[in-house]
Parts: structure tokens; C-alpha cells; sequence
């Protein structure tokens, strides 16, 4: 059976006053999968992700939403959680949900229904909500129309490890019930446990598509070995190996960890490094991103 899309887009380029943000974007999301766009700031995630859900103009390409041409028709398909709140600081949560409601003439049963499963403190204004319940507030809203696909731009930004989990249960949640969803997401931990798929952006581009599988096997056969510790000396070692650093770890490519290892460690000791861990480790989307692009995703 040929899998139903429920987003096509071909060609897709959108360009903020001369500077091409979108440079010809082809995409396709399965009905019932979660897809993740991963990429650094800039990449065009936000960008393209208005143009989905808000009716954001382009310059030019074509998207389809289950198969009909995006318009005001399909919109109705599409739940969308911005990554501002667009809850109303001074209205209670529920008073949010039936202002929106409204709005979107939704039925009202389902305002009730959001709050217990989501389980929102109803009399509660917005502004007096943590970051976790106020992102669930915005996901509370974004279904209220029961749309068949929900999309949100960095679900997780600015949330603590616990809310984190949290929302993550609640997005895989959404693929049980059938929803297709779509995110955004600068973190490949976020992409890696949810994603069935994903699309790695950057500057304007997708560079790569596929399960963190496949994409993963885009390394191919190199290892990475990861130090932590007082790093120094990392600078003399970039001209031979791909390398990333990020809060005294780094990840190093190498094809023969072996051979490559004794020589890593004495650069490193010789500069003054105080090393804790050495490890030996599978490659993740970010080593991905650093084969694919030459740099890190921070
Ligand atoms: N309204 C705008 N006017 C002008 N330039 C814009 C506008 N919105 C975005 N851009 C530029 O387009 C590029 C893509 O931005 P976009 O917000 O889509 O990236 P992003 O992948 O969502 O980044 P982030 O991870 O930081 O949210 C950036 O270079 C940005 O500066
Ligand atoms: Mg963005």
C-alpha cells in the first residue's frame, strides 16, 4: 500500500528581503509518523514551519497537505504550537481554551476534555504557570480542533529534563492516536527518541533525510572516540580529525581508533589536558551533522 503523505513539499524556496532562507526544500511526511526537522539556529526550521501553519508567503514551490494545495481549506488539518505561548498571560486556563475555542469554533466538550488530559490547573492564570504546564497549556489549544496534524517548533526549548520527558510521552502519545507530528528541535536526543524520521537543515537546505538509522550509517565506518575532562590542545588536533567540543567532551572521528587513539591522548596531555574519560562510541546525529557540514550544531 503506498503510504498516504500528509505533508508534500517540492521545491520550496522563500527568500526575507534578498536573503534566501528556504533555498528549494523537498519534503514528505507519512500520515501517523513523527517527523523531526533537526538543525542549528538559522537553518530555516521556523521559516518553513510558517509557511505550513500560518500561512507565511513564498517565493516559490509547491506543498500539499494530504494531498490537496496548502490554502485556508487545510488548515484545518494542521494543530500548530509556536514557540512563543499564545496563551493570554491574564486569563485563566480555561478561560485560554474557551477564548480559543471560540476562535476556532471548536466544541466545547473538548475544552474539558484538554484540561483532564492534560491535566491543566483549570483557575489558574497562564502567567502563574511553569514553563512544562504552559507549553501543555499551548499544546492543550492546539488541539482543540482535533486536527490530523499537529506541528511545534522547538517543543522543548527552555524546558527542564523532567517537563522534557514529560512532553515527549504526551508527542508519542499523539502518534497512538493516529496524529502525524511534526517538530522542530535543535537537540538530536529530542530527534533520536521521537522521530521516525528526520531531516537534517541547514542554511536553507536539507542535507540529509532519513531514520536516525539510516542517517546514522550515513558516518559509515568511523568510530568516535569521546574524552572528558580539562580539555586543551583540541585546535591541534582539528587539522586531522573531524572533531566537536561541548562542555568538556569532545567527539572525535577516527577511522582506526586504534591507531589513532595513542597519538590523541599525547597531543592533549602535551597541551596541559587533564583527561577523566575515554570512550569508545557509537555515532549520534549530531557526528551526522559534523561528517555532513563540518561543524557542530550549537
Ligand atoms: N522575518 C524575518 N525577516 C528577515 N529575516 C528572517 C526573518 N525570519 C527569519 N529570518 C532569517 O532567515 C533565516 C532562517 O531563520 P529561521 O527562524 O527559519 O531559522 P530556524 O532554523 O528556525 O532557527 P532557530 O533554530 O534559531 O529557531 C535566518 O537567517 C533568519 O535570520
Ligand atoms: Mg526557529
Amino acid at each position: 500500500m503506498k503510504a498516504v503523505r500528509a505533508i508534500e513539499i517540492r521545491g520550496l524556496k522563500k527568500s526575507y528581503n534578498g536573503f534566501q532562507a528556504l533555498k528549494g526544500v523537498d519534503l514528505e511526511v507519512n500520515e501517523g509518523e513523527i517527523f523531526a526537522l533537526l538543525g542549528p539556529n538559522g537553518a530555516g526550521k521556523t521559516t518553513l514551519i510558517r509557511i505550513l501553519a500560518e500561512g507565511l508567503g513564498y517565493d516559490s514551490g509547491e506543498i500539499r497537505i494530504f494531498g490537496e494545495k496548502l490554502s485556508k481549506k487545510t488548515a484545518r488539518f494542521i494543530g500548530y504550537v509556536p514557540q512563543e505561548s499564545i496563551a493570554y498571560d491574564l486569563l485563566t486556563v480555561e478561560e485560554n481554551l474557551k477564548f480559543y475555542a471560540d476562535l476556532y469554533d471548536a466544541p466545547k466538550e473538548k475544552i474539558s476534555q484538554l484540561i483532564d488530559y492534560f491535566d491543566l490547573p483549570k483557575k489558574k492564570k497562564a502567567k502563574e504557570l511553569s514553563g512544562g504546564l504552559r507549553r501543555r497549556l499551548n499544546l492543550a489549544i492546539a488541539l482543540l480542533y482535533d486536527p490530523k496534524i499537529l506541528i511545534l517548533d522547538e517543543p522543548s526549548a527552555g524546558l527542564d529534563v523532567p517537563s522534557r520527558r514529560e512532553l515527549w510521552e504526551l508527542i508519542l502519545g499523539f502518534r497512538k492516536e493516529g496524529k502525524t507530528v511534526l517538530i522542530s528541535t535543535h537537540y538530536m536526543e529530542e530527534a533520536e527518541a521521537l522521530a521516525d524520521r528526520v531531516a537534517i537543515m541547514n542554511e536553507g537546505s536539507i542535507i540529509a533525510t532519513g531514520t536516525p538509522e539510516e542517517l546514522k550509517s550515513l558516518v559509515g565506518e568511523e568510530s568516535i572516540i569521546q574524552i572528558e575532562g580539562l580539555l586543551n590542545g583540541l585546535e591541534r588536533l582539528k587539522d586531522k580529525f573531524r572533531l566537536v567540543e561541548k562542555d568538556g567532551v569532545a567527539r572525535i572521528h577516527v577511522r582506526t581508533p586504534r591507531e589513532s587513539l595513542p597519538e590523541i591522548v599525547e597531543t592533549l596531555v602535551r597541551a596541559g589536558s587533564e583527561i577523566r574519560v575515554i570512550k569508545i562510541e557509537e555515532p549520534t546525529l549530531e557526528d551526522v551533522f559534523l561528517k555532513l557540514t563540518g561543524r557542530g550544531l550549537e
